[in-house]
């Protein structure tokens, strides 16, 4: 079976003490992943070491940066290198988020060049892709994602594919409590396995998790994870919660 995900967001969310408080919450509550079950945590730079120290020794809990650069290392201030982060005990790395590509001007190609940075160095990228409103609106969601994903990632081996979870994130879903019907998920989550499958072939795109993400609750957890082509999910809001984001690990098909 593909990897089942329940990733965390907490973008730019609480203090250091209260990130602490959340993990201990979330240990401290019933969730028992099973071997092809993972649960993923982005939590602000500043708390990955007490992040990964939190998990150390448990299987399946990974910790991952919200962002990394472009760029090797260097004179690059302000910026977090692949090798930075792995220093640190960091295996995966959310790129390519909607408020980034928005807020940040984060291009297709800008994040081509991560995704390429990350494979290089056994860095496992979370790739997020996603239409706004006006697009779905126009019935366009189809080719606007997979412009994102021939410019970001179709330039890559199979094997480098594969070693990339695809993250599908309406925008018009994002913290506005409006999630996607489970059915409008699996549809564009089948397509896009679909378009990798036309470029990549059947058995890579089988085994690629593709995570939805867009108010992913613990009351709409159980039903969109139900979808064949539903991996699990990247979760916001709900991830700042212990009681939630437990419920969504246990949603995990
Ligand atoms: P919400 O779950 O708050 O809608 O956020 C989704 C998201 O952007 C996760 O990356």
């Amino acid at each position: 079976m593909r990897k089942q995900i329940a990733a965390a967001n907490w973008k730019m969310n609480l203090t250091i003490q209260q990130g602490e408080q959340l993990l201990n919450d979330i240990i401290a509550k019933p969730h028992d992943l099973k071997s092809h079950q993972l649960a993923v945590f982005a939590v602000p730079f500043p708390y990955l070491s007490m992040a990964v120290q939190k998990f150390a020794g448990k299987s399946n809990v990974f910790i991952a940066a919200q962002n990394c650069s472009n760029k090797k290392n260097g004179a690059y201030t302000g910026e977090t290198s692949v090798e930075i982060l792995q220093s640190v005990g960091i295996q995966y790395v959310v790129l390519g988020h909607s408020e980034r590509r928005e807020y940040y001007l984060e291009s297709n190609q800008f994040l081509a060049e991560k995704l390429d940075i990350c494979l290089a160095n056994n860095m496992k990228p979370i790739f997020c892709c996603g239409e706004p409103l006006a697009i779905r609106e126009a019935n366009t969601q189809n080719e606007f994602v997979a412009k994102q994903l021939n410019e970001s990632l179709f330039h890559l081996t199979a094997e480098q594919l594969q070693e990339v979870v695809i993250a599908y994130e309406p925008i018009w879903a994002i913290g506005t409590g409006k999630t996607a019907s489970s059915a409008q998920a699996q549809e564009i989550h089948a397509f896009i396995r679909s378009h990798i499958a036309s470029k990549y072939g059947n058995t890579v795109a089988d085994s690629i998790s593709i995570l939805y993400g867009g108010s992913v609750k613990a009351n709409n957890a159980v039903e969109l994870f139900s979808q064949p082509d539903v991996d699990g999910g990247l979760v916001g809001g709900a991830s700042l919660i212990a009681e939630e984001f437990v419920a969504i690990i246990n949603a995990l098909k």
